[in-house]
């Protein structure tokens, strides 16, 4: 730790979202130099971070010549030159988490295959490499309705993910390498995030409750503890440790999972980087998910996972039917509810359903906080 402060050391950080920015913004508080690469030099890390590099993190020289630059790598998205990483890491370069294990999540097709491999429980699935392939195995009954249908690889926010009830859904079939899964009858949807640094010492973080947005897929409130039992809870944070163990991971994962109507909890999927579902911990938990990801990379002892308080987050959406230069309308009036943190991205531009912020509410009561969340959602709008 001391050498890491008091040196030069440099954190290298792909890319310069919210979630590089609220990384940057943890590692400063212990005075880590990040340096951030992203194409957007309006990007939301742009004012957090030491050092801005632009470009491409698809691009194999660019990510090369950013690795040059620092003294470790790690990322907040899956959609990197994974070559370019590799390469660096031949070079002797530290990238954490592995390049190889970002690989293999990065393909949800090697992701199922890992689950059913290691006996983790997930819902049953096969591979195909087009969309006239999936028409063939219904053709030959070796697939039925409905399912869902999720593209391999470049899919998020529930983009690359089509459910198909029956023929007259055809037509949102995608073309490319796909896996198709069985529909599960959903009654929750849980995420845990996971740490493990190089000495193999594992932190669950308590595990949140996610409500979806029907139309759009995207998280609409988040709360904190999950209401489900304590047996249930130890379930989700032994499927989780299994993972990451599995993974030989070092890093942090956030572990999507689902309860079934049958009180069955199964993974649905992984990300090996902070998550939006784990926003929550700056402020309720004692060790924020930005500052357990910065202790596991570094290998320093894992901070204590504990709620402080409950917690409630929404997503700051940009309102549909406004696209152009962010206005935000209800700032002052929501920030005088007690309890309520306003997280702004700082991206300048607005679009319908984007992510432009976040807003968690802390309160001793969940019903407090989940009726606080509602006036938010009234009052505070994005717009342009
Ligand atoms: N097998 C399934 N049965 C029923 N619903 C599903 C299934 N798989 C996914 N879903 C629904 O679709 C949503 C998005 O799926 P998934 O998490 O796999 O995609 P994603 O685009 O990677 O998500 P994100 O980036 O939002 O985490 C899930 O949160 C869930 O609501
Ligand atoms: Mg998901």
């Amino acid at each position: 730790m001391e050498n890491l402060v008091l040196s030069e050391f440099k954190l290298g950080i792909i890319a310069g979202g919210q979630l590089g920015k609220m990384l940057s913004l943890a590692a400063s508080t212990w005075n880590i130099k990040t340096y951030i690469l992203d194409p957007d030099e309006d990007c939301p890390a742009v004012g957090c971070c030491n050092h801005f590099v632009k470009g491409d993190f698809l691009d194999f020289d660019t990510v090369y010549r950013f690795g040059k630059m620092v003294d470790m790598i790690t990322f907040e998205l899956e959609n990197v030159n994974i070559e370019a990483l590799k390469q660096l890491k031949a070079e002797g370069l530290k990238i954490s988490p592995d390049p190889e294990i970002l690989e293999l999540i990065k393909d949800k097709g090697r992701q199922k295959e890992f689950y059913s491999h290691h006996e983790i429980p997930t819902a049953p699935f096969k591979l195909f490499n087009n969309k006239g392939a999936i028409m063939e195995a219904i053709n030959d009954g070796n697939v039925s309705f409905p399912f869902v249908q999720k593209l391999r690889t470049g899919g998020y926010d529930g983009k690359g993910v089509e459910v198909i009830k029956s023929f007259e859904d055809f037509t949102n079939l995608m073309n490319g390498p796909s896996l198709i899964e069985d529909k599960v009858n959903i009654q929750k949807e849980l995420s845990i995030i996971v740490a493990r640094n190089a000495k193999g010492d594992i932190q669950c973080f308590p595990a949140v409750e996610m409500e979806f947005n029907g139309t759009e897929n995207l998280v609409e409130r988040l709360i904190c503890p999950a209401n489900i039992d304590d047996s249930s809870s130890i379930q989700c944070m032994n499927m989780a440790k299994k993972i990451i163990q599995e993974l030989n991971m070092v890093g942090l994962l956030a572990v999507e999972m689902f309860v079934t109507d049958n009180n069955e909890i199964i993974i649905n999927e992984i990300a090996p980087r902070p998550h939006n579902s784990g926003h929550h911990t700056i402020e309720s938990v004692i060790t924020s998910q930005f500052e357990q990801l910065l202790r596991a990379i570094f290998n320093l002892s894992l901070g204590s996972t504990n709620l402080k308080i409950p917690a409630v987050m929404i997503n700051l959406l940009g309102s549909p039917g406004y696209q152009g230069k962010v206005k935000y309308e209800g700032l002052t009036e929501c920030m005088a509810i007690e309890g309520v943190k306003i997280h702004l991205y700082g991206k300048k531009i607005t679009k319908p359903y984007r992510k432009m912020g976040h807003v968690t509410i802390i309160s001793q009561s969940i019903k407090d906080a989940i009726i606080k969340s509602e006036i938010v959602k009234q009052k505070l709008k994005v717009i342009a």
